[in-house]
């Protein structure tokens, strides 16, 4: 992950360009495009997105902390939400959670050193069916014990071609 001062910001601009003229009703989808690109939004990106778009950057930093789905902080390239609802907690998450914060070895909010997995905790996934559940990207899995959290991680990191486990 680049840091800031050395970050290309191709990017940013393409992602202006794609959506000019520029409207405040772009931001969210601008957003949503550097981040896709960067897996972040990084503060040099967010202020050359408001320089080449013409408006403040106040407006960019006040959409992407108002919704959950932008991180202005490096993010793993796999977000875990292991859910601590009460459904989940009386069918044994927390021992799920354990053992995938043993295994990752990071704790709820935290990313892993390879960037691979970032790890965080929800009150619900709305999948109540399926507890114990966890979401990672898009695809729920539920049903977990301990086990086979550990094992549907290890195939992710595997599949990725970085896993150190
Ligand atoms: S309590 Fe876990 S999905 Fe609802």
């Amino acid at each position: 992950m680049p840091s800031d001062s050395s970050l290309d910001l191709t990017a940013v601009a393409e992602v202006v360009a794609a959506h000019t003229p520029f409207r405040e009703a772009d931001i969210i989808s601008a957003l949503q495009d550097v981040q896709d690109r960067y897996g972040y939004l990084p503060r040099a990106a967010m202020d050359e997105l408001a320089r080449l778009s013409g408006l403040p950057v106040a407006k960019f930093y006040g959409v992407a902390t108002f919704y959950a789905q932008f991180y202005l902080e490096p993010h793993g390239k796999h977000t875990v939400r292991v859910c601590r609802g009460t459904a989940c907690h009386v069918r044994n998450a927390p021992k799920v959670m354990d053992a995938v914060v043993r295994h990752l070895g990071v704790e709820d909010g935290e990313t892993t050193s390879d960037m691979l997995f970032s790890l965080e905790t929800v009150a619900c996934l709305g999948t109540c069916f399926l507890s114990p559940v966890m979401l990672i990207g898009n695809q729920y899995f539920g049903k977990l014990t301990p086990d086979r959290a550990v094992k549907i991680l290890q195939t992710i990191a595997g599949d990725d071609g970085k896993s150190k486990i």
